[in-house]
């Protein structure tokens, strides 16, 4: 059934787990994230981002009506979030789109224009009854950006701003740079676990990790039980569909029906979802 992400995230901070969350792009994305959290019996998240919306050409209904109509039909529950939201017109159609949350991403600005900017996102969005994410410090590799400027303890998110941050924008969970990278193609990136800690310790919101098709299970896993309740996953899907889809016409350079190759990309994306989920519940 269709779930609300504030009570999946509220859900798995209760049983001291986390609920994964996965960025679709496509029909079959949609259908392995359901196929693979069906698989592990297991809520879960599907994500739309805007860099998503721009490539569905700019519209989120097409994808928003087919992730509803699947969430609908799903043995576990499933909820609709609208991720890295910049554009003011693209939040104000998440309500009638079916998300329950959103994330709204102003992390790129200087703390007070972001808490400015954050705060009247939080307004509307509450106004709306939605759950809402911001981001503090930056957790980079964003739009093809050279990802290893965020490695730089410059980006990372300080517990002190944070508590401000969280007290004076009201958002409901907050995602925080402690290492993580988005797009990362290798599975080698290293959090900074006492940062997590003090993190941890210093703020009262469910704390989201962005970038974590980068992490490998270790990191995943100590993620979780250090208190990250919302993980969310986007490259490791794409290293599953186009390797599926490379291998598959490598083999068999004569074919011509897209379902044969999307068949095969789409149980390469459920396997990895049922796997990344048992890492992220297991802990
Ligand atoms: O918001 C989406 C996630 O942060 C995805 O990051 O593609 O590096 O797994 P990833
Ligand atoms: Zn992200």
């Amino acid at each position: 059934p269709l779930a609300a992400t504030g009570e999946l995230v509220t859900r798995a901070a209760t049983e001291r787990t986390a609920v994964a969350a996965f960025n679709i792009i496509t029909l079959e994305h949609i259908e392995a994230v359901v196929a693979g959290a069906e698989s592990v019996a297991a809520p879960v998240i599907l994500q739309v981002s805007e860099n998503a919306v721009k490539f569905r050409c700019g519209r989120l209904l097409p994808l928003a009506r087919a992730a509803t109509a699947a969430a609908e039909q799903a043995s576990v529950p499933v909820a609709l979030h609208l991720d890295h939201v910049q554009s003011d017109g693209l939040l104000r159609q998440a309500p009638d789109a079916g998300f329950s949350s959103v994330m709204y991403d102003a992390s790129r600005l200087p703390y007070a224009e972001n808490l400015t900017a954050t705060r009247s996102a939080v307004q509307w969005t509450h106004d709306q009854g939605l759950w809402i994410e911001a981001e503090l410090g930056e957790v980079g590799g964003k739009n093809g950006r050279p990802p290893l400027d965020a490695h730089a303890p410059t980006a990372r998110t300080d517990p002190a701003e944070a508590r401000a941050f969280l007290a004076d924008s009201g958002v409901d969970a907050l995602a925080v740079a402690i290492g993580s990278v988005h797009a990362m193609t290798t599975r080698t990136a290293a959090l900074d676990h006492d940062l997590l800690k003090r993190l941890i310790a210093a703020l009262d919101a469910p704390l989201v990790l962005h970038g974590s098709s980068g992490l490998p299970d270790t990191e995943l896993t100590a993620a979780v039980t250090g208190g990250i309740t919302k993980v969310n996953f986007g490259t490791a899907l794409n290293l599953a569909m186009t390797g599926a889809i490379r291998d598959f016409l490598t083999a068999h350079p004569d074919a011509v029906d897209s379902r044969a190759y999307l068949t095969v990309a789409r149980e390469a994306m459920t396997e990895a979802v049922a796997r990344i989920m048992r890492v992220v519940r297991a802990r």
